[in-house]
């Protein structure tokens, strides 16, 4: 496969899922040990749960939380962290919640479905908390049980949050699809939303996925394998 002259364009997108970290050793969510094959989301990944059980939910991501923990950014995260040094046009916009992309370098990330290492009270906002164990289960203001910042099955997507990944997809001239499966919504939409902007059409997945029809150019490779191919760090 012939490497892209990304240094000369100008605005690029690495939209990427769990493939992304599945280098890492961090389980994919769909497929083979994918994380609900194993769990039932029902019990683990909405609303409902959470209020039927909040110290089920907060075990289940703390668990989440050791597991990423255990894991660090392999050679394709700190690729595209290196891509960002060298070019302002490239940003990330991903669906992982494991901070991964932060760890390795990546300044210019939208993080669409959240993060484990937020959490969130209704009344009085978001916190940051980046250990293992929640250093507070409770809000310290209300004392109401303090739920992970993660868009789980059910919930919408922060609208803000939406909007500047939209922009930054439809404007983009080159779109680079990394380890999503492309079967959840409203994310999947944005593989159409960049074709229609114009963008050149990238996938690096192993395997075929819902959005391969729309590719114009498809590496079947591990992540960190087919961007060290396409973009070349070396001049
Ligand atoms: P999936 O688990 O649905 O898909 C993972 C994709 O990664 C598959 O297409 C695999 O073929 C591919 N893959 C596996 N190993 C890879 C590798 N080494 N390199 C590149 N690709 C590889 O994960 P997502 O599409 O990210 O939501 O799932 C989307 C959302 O569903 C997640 O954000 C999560 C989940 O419910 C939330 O957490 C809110």
């Amino acid at each position: 496969m012939k490497p892209i002259d990304w240094r000369n364009t100008d605005g690029i997108v690495f939209f990427t899922g769990a493939g992304m970290s599945a280098e890492s050793g961090v389980p994919t969510y769909r497929g083979r040990g994918g994380v609900w094959n194993r769990y039932n989301w029902e019990a683990y990944a909405c609303q409902e749960a959470f209020d039927r059980d909040p110290e089920k939910v907060i075990d289940f991501h703390e668990r989440r939380r050791e597991a990423v923990l255990n894991c660090e950014p392999h050679e394709g995260h700190r690729h595209l962290a290196r891509m960002e040094e060298i070019h302002p046009g490239v940003m990330i916009v991903t669906q992982n919640i494991d901070g991964m992309h932060q760890r390795a370098g990546s300044r210019a990330v939208i993080e669409l479905h959240g993060s484990l290492w937020r959490l969130r009270c209704a009344v009085h906002g978001v916190r940051e908390d980046h250990n293992a164990r929640f250093s507070h289960k409770r809000c310290p203001d209300c004392g109401s049980w303090l739920r992970p910042d993660i868009v789980w099955f059910g919930d919408a997507l922060d609208p803000r949050v939406m909007e500047s990944a939209a922009r930054a997809v439809s404007r983009c001239d080159l779109f680079v699809s990394i380890g999503t499966s492309g079967v959840v919504w409203p994310a999947a939409g944005f593989h159409r939303l960049a074709m229609e902007g114009g963008a050149t059409m990238v996938e690096i997945n192993p395997e075929r996925t819902e959005a391969s029809e729309l590719n114009d150019i498809t590496l079947r490779e591990p992540a960190s394998r087919g961007l060290a191919d396409l973009f070349p760090l070396e001049t």
